[in-house]
């Protein structure tokens, strides 16, 4: 018999229970539920609503079914709807009549409002552990190739010269907003909706701060209303987790172009690549791929939570059941995504002459024998402009500004010394890029410090 049966004089269809039911999905809540449910028994006790003796008795009752589900002894019964009915019509069976008390000044709107909460604050802190191990992991690779010099690309066209470390710390940076986005985002989360009951509170003396305290909540929601209708942080979360698997996207885009053979600028480990069934000589960046493409089903959880609770009226309504599936789908996916995905990069070989032959070909230091005559004194628009022209004459005579003869310089402007050779070549044009944010490789060691210590304070 359902625990709300009183009101009706027959059995709900049974497609309409498989339909109406939560437990498949919202017994992961299990610990969440229970460890509320005792702070609510204590608050009762100490407030005199039910007899302490009683509340004693129902939390040592939940503690034994804590312990029974974590050992697998527990069923989770689809008759039973969702966790929250399922562990009281379980606590009721144990101990009768006491159990029975435990809903009083209570509902499942803000019961299942603050084990969602309680749920996500976990695995936050568990998401953002897995985003600081990957800045370290790309920490550790820039340390190592401060000096790999490489193109750094826009519209995909060879731009200028930097290193490899550089561009890993432009990741790290990434990186660092994702961590304290949700760090942002566990602070506006850290509130305690019991007490909001169904609604609109409840006429019992209760005690929300203490509940609120014995759980570790910082504050209690402001609002009943509001406490029992708000879905913003798991929607926030979804956002967070939504850009930094964009960020992961990227990244992976970069990697699976830098696997090919027109690139080659890295090798991923075997342990971290599949083989193709047919053609045997293939390595395949798929777990590159498999983040790129799952980035599209965290954004799918956001759309589609976004979209239950569009147009959702004040207050609780059942299309909210729908909120579970979508964040613990991306929850679970961001969690298993980062660990390899760091791992991959850890086991990933770095191909430094591969990177510095694509640096050498595309007159990426264009730029730098422009800014050359600047420094002589020529305007940067009339140096552009002969520039320009030298490497229009370069591609023609299939020479770079590395190998162009003084004397041909010499015909654009006679600006140019021999000096023209040291200003051009890729070392200089990285060590010169000294300002904070560049790619020389002073400017680096500050981005790396400066990253070391967000790590430390982490
Ligand atoms: N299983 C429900 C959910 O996840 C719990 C809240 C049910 N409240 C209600 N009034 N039916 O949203």
């Amino acid at each position: 018999m359902k625990l709300w049966s009183g009101r009706f004089s027959s059995d709900t269809d049974a497609l309409v229970d498989e339909l109406n039911a939560s437990i498949m999905f919202d017994k992961r809540l299990y610990k969440e539920d229970i460890a509320g449910s005792v702070a609510h028994a204590k608050m009762l006790g100490d407030q005199g609503i039910i007899e302490k003796t009683e509340a004693k008795k129902i939390i040592t009752a939940l503690s034994d079914i804590l312990k029974d589900i974590e050992e697998g002894h527990f069923e989770f019964k689809l008759a039973d709807e969702d966790i929250h009915m399922s562990i009281e019509t379980e606590l009721t069976k144990r101990i009768g009549d006491t159990g029975k008390r435990l809903h009083t000044a209570r509902s499942r709107n803000d019961q299942v409002a603050l084990d969602f909460r309680m749920y996500l604050i976990n695995e936050i802190e568990i998401i953002r552990g897995g985003a600081l191990n990957l800045i370290s992991v790309l920490l550790q690779i820039a340390e190592k190739n401060t000096a790999t010099i490489m193109p750094a690309y826009t519209h995909l066209q060879r731009a200028q010269p930097t290193t490899f470390a550089h561009y890993m710390m432009a990741y790290t940076s990434m990186l660092r907003r994702d961590v304290t986005r949700l760090e942002d985002c566990l602070e506006r989360m850290d509130e305690m909706p019991l007490g909001s009951g169904a609604l609109t509170g409840t006429t019992y003396p209760i005690d929300r701060k203490s509940v609120a305290d014995t759980l570790g909540f910082a504050r209690i929601t402001e609002n009943s209303l509001d406490g029992v209708s708000d879905r913003d942080y798991a929607l926030e979360l979804l956002s967070d987790l939504s850009i930094m698997m964009m960020h992961l996207s990227r990244f992976s885009e970069e990697i699976i172009l830098w696997c090919s053979w027109e690139f080659r600028f890295v090798e991923l480990s075997d342990a971290y690549s599949t083989g193709s069934s047919i053609m045997p000589q293939k390595k395949n960046p798929d777990i590159a791929e498999l983040v790129r493409g799952k980035t599209g089903r965290v954004y799918g959880s956001l759309m589609g939570l976004l979209t239950v609770m569009k147009a959702l009226p004040l207050a609780y309504n059942k299309d909210m059941q729908e909120d579970k599936e979508q964040v613990f789908d991306a929850v679970d996916t961001v969690k298993k995504v980062l660990p390899v995905f760091a791992a991959m990069l850890a086991t990933m070989t770095v191909k430094p002459d591969n990177m510095r032959k694509a640096a050498s070909e595309g007159y990426i230091n264009a730029t730098d024998c422009a800014d050359y005559l600047v420094k002589k004194g020529m305007p940067f628009r009339d140096a552009y402009t002969v520039i320009g022209k030298l490497v229009h004459h370069c591609m023609e005579c299939g020479k770079t500004l590395e190998t162009l003869p003084i004397e041909t310089y010499k015909t654009f402007s006679p600006l140019f010394e021999n000096d023209v050779y040291e200003a051009v070549k890729l070392e200089t044009c990285v060590e010169l890029r000294n300002v904070p944010g560049g790619p020389s490789s002073k400017s680096v060691k500050a981005q790396m410090d400066n990253i070391k210590m967000f790590l430390d304070e982490s």
